[in-house]
């Protein structure tokens, strides 16, 4: 994982994510990205690569969830918070991983695209394409650069702690390795100025 570290680290903890999250007003964000984009249905089973404190888990009612994360911190957090709701599994979703999971519908990598390189990507992407069914689909959300966007989102997004913040064009090259139908939209926030690029590939 490429992460800007200093300052940066303190952003490791649990609350203190949690609480810049709050601020940057990421539960509105959470609510349209599940609505328009992830679009779960109850009894779906859903995998959450990356899932931080399983936040998203409070947008997607009656689901199977399964999720890995690979910060021991966060994944504690996740447990204290939703126990029995979903399976939070410490660690990276690999080979090993994606040979003993159960087919999924939905496969959810949000805001974790841009914490990783080109070559993560390009196997992370070709490992979703083994689990999820026929006709399910794989959602991601991250931030991004965009042409003509606000010039204060710009300095934020290229603030992130990520260092692999992609054009919507460069995130829609690596998931089209992999699945034939790739569509995105582009969310331009107003308050913080921010831009983020929601993608669905089938
Ligand atoms: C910005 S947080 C996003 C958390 C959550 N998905 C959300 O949307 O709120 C990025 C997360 O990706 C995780 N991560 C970083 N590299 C990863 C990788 N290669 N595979 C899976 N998760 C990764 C980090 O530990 C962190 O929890």
């Amino acid at each position: 994982m490429a992460e800007r570290g200093g300052i940066f680290n303190i952003l490791r903890h649990p609350q203190i994510y949690e609480g810049v999250q709050y601020l940057f007003g990421a539960e509105r964000g959470r609510t349209w990205f599940a609505r328009q984009h992830l679009r779960a249905q109850r009894g779906e089973r859903v995998l959450d690569i990356g899932f931080g404190t399983a936040e998203l888990l409070r947008h997607l009612p009656g689901v199977t969830y399964i999720g890995y994360e690979p910060n021991a911190d966060y994944v504690t957090a996740a447990r204290a918070t939703y126990g029995q709701l979903g399976s939070f599994n410490q660690g990276f979703f690999g080979e090993a991983e994606a040979a003993t999971l159960e087919p999924v519908d939905l496969a959810i990598v949000s805001a974790v695209l841009h914490h990783i390189s080109d070559a993560e990507a390009d196997r992370l992407f070709m490992l979703m394409r083994r689990v999820v069914k026929p006709g399910g689909r794989v959602v991601t959300l991250d931030c991004a650069f965009v042409e003509g966007q606000n010039p204060i989102a710009r300095l934020l997004v290229g603030m992130d702690r990520g260092r692999h913040v992609r054009t919507p064009a460069g995130y829609q090259a690596l998931a089209a390795r992999h699945f034939a139908e790739v569509t995105g939209e582009v969310r331009h926030k107003r308050l913080p100025p921010y831009t983020l690029w929601a993608m669905t590939a089938r």
